[in-house]
């Protein structure tokens, strides 16, 4: 087959006719690659989708006909079906409830997940987290909290310009992924999760098309937070500049591009590691750059609060000494202290279920060494964020107390 369309090629060209194929995918074969034009037909839009309602509800009696408002609310929540797809939805919603009302709108919204669901690349990320759960990050938050009204109707009255996006960069285990899912409840936005592995495919030209599709189904739910984890396993090496010219590149160039030029309300929340291996270019697209250090003193307190509190002990600051645990936890991050709690509360509920005691919290603190310990080097590669400015602190320098965070990678 491909040979064949490859040896009709020159006579087309010669009397200058074109062959059109139409196929759901992109599976194009590699040896047509320079002689197939690729176009992509974009998802039926608000006025397509408004005159397949019409025709499916020509029917109707006009006093069963859904009100203006219900009738826009259908079609902009179909957004991003196919055109049978939004058939089906609407037929189903007639089919179960007898009329349109707000509970057509659940139930189109709801097929639409379905289809985000399978489209691979993007998952819909419950996110009950609020800022309660996270410790400290006071400027984080504050700046977070300052755009949380950015979405609404009357910011865009006041000519406000829609928040583009943050990077969050640091320690692993400091609350970059907990910040991301923290924003969605904060903004009470949904939270789309993009998953960059899941976008490259195996065939030529396809990593773009899975790329461009969850951009497109991105936009159809927003306002929303698109959040890309681990931003730098999904880029590296993926600039401009950079050799390779593969895929990758292809997938963040897409990508680039449309953090370039969106109008759409997509908030982008990336989280990295370690960012030096991504193109600079990158950044710029950003509003801003987040550095998340060791958690300092009061930071740690609030951590150990958050996470006692989780595992049943009702009256930490009472039944605890919590200035030693935050004393001799210095240079721990959130992660670890999660993990010591629950390895106390085990201890205590292997031992007859008892009250989780100081001791308890002692031997697990003992017991585990931290990251800034074991990896100083890469912590400490990693500080040169805040040491050279080059992202703004996730924490103020006012809640850190005095034998702060250096200490750490001194005695390390
Ligand atoms: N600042 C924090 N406050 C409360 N819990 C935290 C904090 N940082 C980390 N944790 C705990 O550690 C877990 C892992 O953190 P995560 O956000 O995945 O770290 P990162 O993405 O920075 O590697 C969280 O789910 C949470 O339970
Ligand atoms: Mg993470």
């Amino acid at each position: 087959m491909t040979r064949k369309l490859r040896n009709m090629a020159p006579g087309l060209r010669a009397k200058n006719q074109f062959l059109v194929m139409i196929t759901p995918t992109r599976d194009l074969p590699v040896e047509l690659k320079d002689d197939v034009l690729v176009v992509d037909v974009p998802p039926p839009r608000a006025v397509d989708l408004g005159k397949l309602f019409d025709d499916v509800t020509s029917k109707m009696p006009r006093e069963e006909l859904p009100r203006r408002e219900v009738r826009a609310k259908l079609i902009g929540s179909a957004l991003g079906l196919t055109t049978n797809q939004a058939r089906l939805a609407y037929s189903q919603v007639y089919a179960q409830y007898g009329r349109f009302d707000d509970r057509g709108i659940e139930r189109v919204t709801y097929a639409k997940r379905q289809v985000i669901r399978e489209s691979g690349a993007l998952e819909f990320w419950p996110a009950e987290e609020g800022e309660a759960d996270v410790g400290g990050l006071d400027l984080l938050k504050a700046w977070l909290k300052k755009r949380e009204m950015a979405f609404t109707e009357e910011a865009r009255q006041a000519k406000l310009p829609y928040p583009r996006g943050v990077v969050l960069i640091g320690i692993p285990g400091t609350g970059k992924s907990l910040s991301a899912k923290m924003t969605s409840g904060l903004w009470k936005l949904p939270l789309l999760r993009l998953d960059v592995g899941a976008v490259f495919g195996s065939l030529l030209g396809e990593s773009e098309q899975n790329i461009r599709r969850a951009i497109q189904l991105a936009e159809t739910v927003s306002p929303c937070i698109l959040w890309v984890d681990e931003m730098e396993k999904a880029f590296a090496g993926a600039g401009a500049g950079m050799s390779g010219g593969g895929a990758a590149t292809r997938v963040f160039g897409t990508f680039l591009t449309w953090m370039q030029e969106r109008k759409t309300p997509v908030f982008v929340i990336a989280t990295a590691n370690d960012i030096s291996a991504l193109p600079a270019e990158l950044m710029g697209r950003f509003d801003r750059t987040f550095f998340l250090d060791l958690p300092n003193d009061a930071e740690r307190r609030q951590i150990f609060l958050i996470h006692l509190k989780r595992a049943g002990v009702a009256f930490p600051e009472r039944s605890l000494r919590l200035d030693t645990l935050v004393e001799s936890s210095r240079g721990y991050v959130g992660r670890e202290i999660e993990r010591l709690v629950r390895e106390a509360q085990f201890t205590a509920f292997a031992d007859e279920n008892r009250e989780m005691e100081q001791t308890d919290l002692e031997a697990a603190l003992a017991e585990t060494v931290p990251l800034s310990k074991s990896h100083a080097e890469v912590i400490e590669h990693l500080q040169k964020w805040r040491k050279e400015g080059l992202a703004s602190p996730a924490s103020s320098e006012e809640s850190r107390a005095p034998a702060g965070r250096g200490r750490v990678i001194e005695t390390a």
